[in-house]
């Protein structure tokens, strides 16, 4: 099976710019007409401007590929249901559907509003669904179909301030598993990425202190661009990866683990609030996930 995308058509999500942007450019190339969707909205979900969209359109018919705006949200039902129609009105058909439009909010959680809580859940969780839910009807028909979903270590590891985003971003995972469970007797693939790359929405983190701006300085070595491959192959045919998640960092590709039990104990009769405390905790201490974000456990520079 042959990874050139020629003949595909592929709804990009969030494409208007940063990754998304990356992703159906390096498609486009690849051979796939491109839905390049997006609100062109700021970085918080607010305004809208229709152009973001088009100029990637443009971008890619400059390069000689094919490609249509789409500038509906991914973050309502019937929107939703427009982006993958656009597909199948413009180009006959939809073979993949990379899910990465997305906004931040970022808030302790004691300070969280219920609408910045809402608002993240709807764009990234939501949207995602919603995506998927609309393209999954032709997938299933036609027995094909790829998705790929952003995720985060955020969510996968841990960070501070991001409650709203972390909670999105695991949904999403348990989303695309879903998706590979329910779907693979219909030939269709479900994966998820958790990208690192220097975009807006990570020259949102603060550089008040030297570690921070440390930070930053890594990030910018970040491309979105060396994330777009690992994107293109999971769509293309010559994948037959189903089920996973991977994370992208310059020139590293993770495979991540995922959630299996670690330890397990039991008593044959049973236990009791004083056996849980005298007997397992102890026992599976040392076995305890430490409270940790993502810069603690992939601690070493980008390579
Ligand atoms: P970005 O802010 O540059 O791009 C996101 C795009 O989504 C924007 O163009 C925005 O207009 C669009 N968008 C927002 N709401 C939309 C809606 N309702 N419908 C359609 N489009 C909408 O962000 P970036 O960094 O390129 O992120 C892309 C994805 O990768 C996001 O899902 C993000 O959470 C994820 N990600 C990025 C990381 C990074 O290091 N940049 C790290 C981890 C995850």
């Amino acid at each position: 099976m042959s990874t050139s995308l020629a003949g595909q058509v592929v709804v990009v999500t969030g494409a208007g710019g940063g990754l998304g942007r990356d992703f159906a450019l390096q498609m486009g190339a690849e051979g796939a007409s491109v839905v390049v969707n997006d609100t062109g909205v700021e970085l918080d979900g607010s305004g809208g401007n229709a152009s973001r969209a088009q100029s990637v359109v443009d971008e890619i018919t400059a390069q000689g590929g094919s490609a249509v705006a789409s500038t509906d949200s991914v973050a309502g039902w019937e929107s939703a249901r427009q982006i993958v129609q656009t597909a199948v009105d413009t180009f006959g058909r939809i073979d993949a559907v990379v899910n990465n439009a997305g906004i931040v909010r970022d808030r302790m959680i004691f300070k969280m509003s219920e609408e910045e809580w809402r608002a993240v859940i709807d764009v990234h969780l939501h949207g995602s669904f919603f995506v998927s839910r609309a393209a999954a009807d032709y997938f299933k028909k036609q027995e094909s179909g790829a998705y790929v979903h952003m995720t985060s270590t955020s969510g996968l590891i841990g960070a501070i301030g991001q409650a709203n985003y972390s909670a999105a971003k695991l949904g999403i995972v348990g989303l695309s598993r879903s998706i590979a469970n329910e779907m693979a007797r219909y030939g269709v693939r479900s994966n998820c990425i958790a990208p690192f790359a220097w975009s807006r929405m990570t020259s949102s983190i603060p550089t008040d202190t030297p570690e921070q701006r440390a930070r930053v300085e890594k990030l910018q070595l970040m491309q979105g661009s060396k994330v777009a491959p690992l994107a293109a192959y999971l769509v293309s045919d010559g994948s037959n990866v189903s089920g996973q998640v991977f994370a992208v960092r310059a020139n590293e590709i993770y495979l991540m683990s995922q959630h299996r039990p670690a330890r397990t104990m039991h008593r044959s009769e049973g236990w009791t609030v004083e056996t849980i405390g005298e007997h397992l905790i102890p026992a599976l201490n040392s076995s305890f996930t430490p409270l940790e974000v993502t810069t603690d456990v992939i601690s070493w520079d980008p390579v």
